[in-house]
């Protein structure tokens, strides 16, 4: 069975997770990486596993505009982002990702992961003063010296072995006619 590893990456931070994903899945099975920037794959795997960078609280244009194309597939979906992993801002983000492809696919798993950001983002936030969401308030501060270093490896690892594990339990459920339904169950 072919994996593909599909991202939109800003500053590498994405990037470094679906490198992760992607390293270890193809230990298990035939798999690819493919960058967006690098233009828009041929989906030509049976399990796709998207990975985006949350903006406005949800996946960047880019892989949101190509979620939405992705049709008859098992999908894992993946992000980034800034705020807390298990803020409710970033649970309504994962979610706004799988709200996009799983009308037209099976969604097998998700993953949120802390990223960090950029520090010319950061630089720009300083220069609103300390009061506000986008500014650089103590609390912020603490948050993006924590966060600077994130996606840790740990988090990677645990990224692959969500997926690697979704993957097989994913046959598991095809070769007994079972319709796996994942994170869509309630
Ligand atoms: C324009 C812009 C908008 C962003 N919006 C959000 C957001 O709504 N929520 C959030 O938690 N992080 C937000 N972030 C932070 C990024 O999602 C985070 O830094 C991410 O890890 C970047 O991934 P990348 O290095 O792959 O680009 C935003 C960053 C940028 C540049």
């Amino acid at each position: 069975m072919k994996i593909q590893v599909i991202y939109s990456s800003l500053s590498g931070r994405t990037e470094k997770l679906a490198r992760a994903v992607a390293d270890e899945t193809a230990k298990k099975y035939e798999c690819s990486l493919h960058n967006l920037k690098d233009g828009t794959p041929t989906l030509d795997g049976e399990v796709i596993l998207l990975g985006y960078w949350v903006d406005k609280g949800g996946p960047n244009k880019e892989m949101k505009q190509f979620m939405e194309t992705v049709e008859g597939k098992a999908v894992g979906v993946f992000c980034t982002l800034g705020a807390y992993a298990d803020s409710a801002h970033a649970i309504h983000s994962i979610e706004a990702g799988i709200d996009c492809v799983k009308e037209k696919n099976i969604v097998i798993g998700s993953y949120i992961c802390n990223g960090a950001l950029s520090e010319k983002i950061i630089e720009m936030f300083r220069k609103n003063g300390k009061e506000g969401t986008h500014s650089a308030s103590p609390e912020n501060e603490i948050r993006w010296k924590v966060m600077a270093n994130h996606p840790t490896k740990a988090e990677c690892d645990l990224g692959a072995e969500r997926f690697i594990e979704r993957i097989w339990i994913y046959e598991e459920h095809k070769k007994q006619n079972l319709i796996f339904k994942s994170v869509l169950l309630n």
